[in-house]
């Protein structure tokens, strides 16, 4: 029976590739024979709309059957799994209703473990050796309801010129976070979007090694039309095409944080 590892992937800047990175690398660990479990908790969707087109997301949001209503109500969250067309990959799909969460969080008895209570029976039966939760650009109590159901944090960070703007703001947040989930550890720094041309890609590099106490992962993903075709076709890069650059990448990615997340 396998540890269920959690990680989730969050950072309150928008479109620093957290959905991305949470698809490919959980694909990727998938092909790998790990059991993965993906969770879109952001409202966007864009981690479901990355393994089902947008006929099917539509109507699994408009449905009973995705995470708003698991966590609203409180419920065992097996019941919300749905497989993809892949092997050894489900998902929870997500609903733009989530834009109202916050706000049905607040009147809830220990409002930041709803998400972890949720998840305790999937966890508990082992049938998956990871957990991928993709958490939307924010930082109130449902990202810390994410933070509080993981046992490690990725922050995907674009190497661009804004990409480094907050990351001061997460890491408090994550402190905060510690004081009611002292098990959370930050995995690492995911460097996405990169682009070896420009000056700010070797900023960003220099910037984030020289950070105290938290790891910036070498497996770097670089630019690639590849990843927006992909998403194009409701597939991840890998499945969509092999032997692109994106797709290489991340394997490496997923190969550098699943020796990580066992540690
Ligand atoms: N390696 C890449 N090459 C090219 N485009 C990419 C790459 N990674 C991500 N993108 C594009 O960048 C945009 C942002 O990526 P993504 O949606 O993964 O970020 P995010 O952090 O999840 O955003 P949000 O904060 O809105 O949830 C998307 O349009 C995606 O297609
Ligand atoms: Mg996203």
């Amino acid at each position: 029976m396998a540890q269920t590892k959690t990680i989730c992937f969050a950072n309150n800047k928008g479109g620093s590739g957290k959905s991305t990175t949470c698809a490919n690398v959980g694909y990727s660990l998938s092909t790998l024979g790990k059991k993965v479990l993906l969770i879109d908790a952001d409202m966007q969707m864009n981690l479901t709309l990355q393994f089902f087109d947008d006929e099917k997301s539509l109507e699994m949001a408009k449905g009973d059957k995705n995470l708003y209503i698991g966590v609203v109500e409180q419920k065992d969250l097996t019941d919300f799994v749905v497989p993809t067309e892949y092997e050894n990959l489900d998902l929870i799909p997500s609903s733009t209703l989530m834009s109202g969460i916050e706000f049905q969080l607040f009147t809830k008895w220990q409002r930041e473990f709803i998400l972890r209570q949720g998840l305790k029976k999937i966890k508990e039966s082992g049938k998956y050796d990871y957990i991928l939760i993709d958490a939307p650009p924010t930082l109130g109590c449902w990202v810390m309801n994410i933070m509080c159901a993981s046992d490690k944090l990725v922050i995907p960070v674009e190497a661009s010129p804004w990409g480094l703007f907050g990351l001061a703001n997460m890491f408090e947040f994550y402190e905060q976070v510690k004081l009611i989930s002292p098990s959370l550890e930050i995995l690492g720094i995911a460097i996405t979007k990169a682009s070896e041309r420009k000056n700010y890609f070797k900023q960003t590099v220099e910037t984030l090694s020289s950070l105290d106490n938290v790891r910036l992962l070498s497996s770097i993903i670089r630019i690639d039309s590849t990843v927006e075709w992909s998403q194009d076709n409701s597939k991840p890069v890998m499945a969509y095409k092999r032997t692109s650059r994106a797709a290489l990448e991340y394997m490496e990615m997923a190969k550098e944080i699943m020796k990580y997340a066992d540690r």
